[in-house]
């Protein structure tokens, strides 16, 4: 699979990762190791090679069995992990228990990208004393480079200002065809800036595939349940989409979900990470690289989700 360079690291990464929150046995119904495993062999062997996981998926429970896969497939030394502390733990001696956590977890000396998952919201902990502590994790060898997640450009830039020796290399967002708060002002300031986007739910949580609408709707037991996005109303906005989804679907013989994957791709400075549930979901989800919408199918359906993208709502009550 064509690789690039990942913001301010020297990772060559796939341009398609894996997100591993499916691993974590609750938010997205249970999973075995073995199905796991069979996940992470399938998207190595599709040409994968970037891995994003949390402390906080299933306690611990997706690093556990991200490191062990790997191990177990030998694959350990050739991929890149990405993980990332808890949002709550954010104090100096709160993030170098968990960093060691999680090094055990994963099975690794070196965490390759160690990200904050969300900023401090309830416990007013200063950032720059959780910036300080990242970088003498990196300074000590035991984390490569560093990057936030869920953070407003405000306070990514000011976490910057903590930093003396290094830079953050990343930031994770959600980001997908119809959630597109990222292009108003952090895209263009992380493309400025050198920093990669991390899109996660890159496929709106399974509703770009197109197998979910308002005539059908899910009926989730899982982490979608309480997501606005699956409201009826915001179905039936969404269906032109999905509907021009399946048309060019059709026309370059792919399918939905590698379109609204390809249609992120463009940008070299945004990387998916759609997460898989089976081995055929992060094969298909690979095939979104390789290939290029023309640019005006990419510009329609860009203006098309941007469009609808403005008419979603987050209100459920
Ligand atoms: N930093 C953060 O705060 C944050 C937040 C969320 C996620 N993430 C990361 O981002 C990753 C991806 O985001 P996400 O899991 O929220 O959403 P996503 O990647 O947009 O959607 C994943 C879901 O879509 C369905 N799916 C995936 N590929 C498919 C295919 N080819 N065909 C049909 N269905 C397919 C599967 O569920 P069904 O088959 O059940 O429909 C799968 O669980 C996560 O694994 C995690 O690593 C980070």
């Amino acid at each position: 699979m064509d690789k690039v360079r990942l913001g301010k690291t020297d990772m060559l990464v796939s341009r398609v990762g894996l997100g591993a929150w499916q691993f974590s046995g609750d938010a997205w119904g249970a999973i075995t190791y073995e199905q796991a495993k069979a996940v992470v062999a399938k998207a190595a062997e599709a040409g994968i090679n970037f891995f994003d996981t949390a402390a906080v998926y299933g306690r611990g429970k997706s690093e556990e069995y991200l490191g062990r896969a790997l191990k177990e497939l030998g694959l350990r030394g050739h991929v890149y992990i990405a993980t990332k502390i808890h949002g709550d733990w954010l104090r100096r001696a709160d993030v170098l228990t968990s960093a060691e956590n999680q090094r055990r977890r994963l099975g690794v000396d070196a965490i390759d990208l160690y990200q904050v998952h969300w900023p401090a919201c309830w416990h007013n902990t200063p950032i720059c004393e959780t910036m300080k502590t990242l970088e003498e994790l990196v300074d000590r060898g035991l984390v490569r480079y560093i990057g936030v997640s869920n953070f407003p450009v405000q306070l990514l830039d000011y976490a910057r200002s903590c930093l003396s020796r290094v830079d953050i290399a990343t930031s994770q967002n959600r980001y997908n065809l119809v959630e597109r708060e990222a292009d108003k002002e952090l895209l263009p300031y992380l493309k400025r800036e050198g920093i990669a986007l991390i899109a996660w739910s890159p496929l709106a949580k399974g509703l770009l595939t197109g197998k979910y609408s308002a005539e059908s709707p899910p009926t989730f037991e899982d982490v979608r349940r309480a997501d606005p996005l699956f409201l009826p109303q915001n179905l039936r906005l969404v269906q032109p989409l999905i509907d021009e989804l399946k048309r060019l679907a059709a026309a370059y013989g792919k399918t939905p979900a590698q379109i609204a994957l390809n249609w992120l791709t463009r940008d070299p400075s945004v990387v998916p990470i759609p997460g898989a549930k089976t081995p055929q979901q992060a094969e298909e989800n690979a095939g979104a690289a390789g290939w290029t919408l023309s640019e005006e199918d990419w510009r329609r359906l860009d203006a098309l989700g941007r469009e609808i993208s403005q008419k979603i709502t987050y209100v459920a009550w």
